[in-house]
């Protein structure tokens, strides 16, 4: 059999979750600017929308950290591929990311920010997998929580494919 994609969350009620969430950041980080900072390549789709959902000022900077490799459990390894541009030094930072999984990747890469001493930092997600955690993360912003399930779109891939769907699927026959 091959790949099929179920959809579990359709694009309607994700366009609407991200512009709760645009509202709720809006408003907790009024009157301050707030330094995205998107997790390459899965957090990039969620957060162009996010940002274009938030009415204070944004500034944006790229970060790539690698779990997993092209399959679908985690390697535990996690590497810096690409770093910030920009210090975040006495920033409003808030971590854009598409999926908190094991909680690895997060864990790791708040531990690295932190000692880079921003006035905040905050994490946002658009799906979180509560049953998978094996470290604890605190999220400030969260869209959905999922059940187990291999999920792609919206940022998420399988084997680098799917990221582009407008939707969150559910890969079967896999
Ligand atoms: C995925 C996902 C998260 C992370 C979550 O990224 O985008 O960043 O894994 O898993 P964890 O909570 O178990 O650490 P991946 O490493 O697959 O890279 P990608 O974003 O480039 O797909
Ligand atoms: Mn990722
Ligand atoms: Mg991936």
């Amino acid at each position: 059999m091959s790949e099929q994609i179920r959809v579990l969350i359709s694009e309607k009620e994700v366009d609407e979750k991200i512009e709760a969430l645009g509202k709720q950041i809006s408003k907790d980080y009024e009157g301050r600017q707030v330094h995205l900072i998107c997790v390459l390549k899965g957090g990039a789709f969620f957060m162009c929308e996010l940002a274009k959902r938030i009415t204070t000022p944004v500034s944006l900077d790229f970060m790539s950290v690698s779990s997993y490799g092209d399959g679908t459990s985690s390697s535990g390894v996690v590497r810096i591929a690409k770093d910030l541009d920009e210090s975040i030094e006495g920033k409003d930072v808030l971590i854009v990311e598409d999926i908190i999984d094991s909680g690895r990747t997060l864990y790791h890469l708040m531990d690295v920010l932190r000692q880079r001493h921003p006035k905040s930092l905050g994490l946002c997600t658009l799906l979180d997998k509560p049953e998978r955690r094996e470290k604890d993360v605190k999220v400030d912003y969260v869209g959905f929580e999922i059940p187990d399930e291999f999920v792609v779109g919206y940022g998420l891939d399988y084997a680098q494919k799917y990221r582009n769907l407008p939707y969150i699927g559910v890969v079967e026959g896999v």
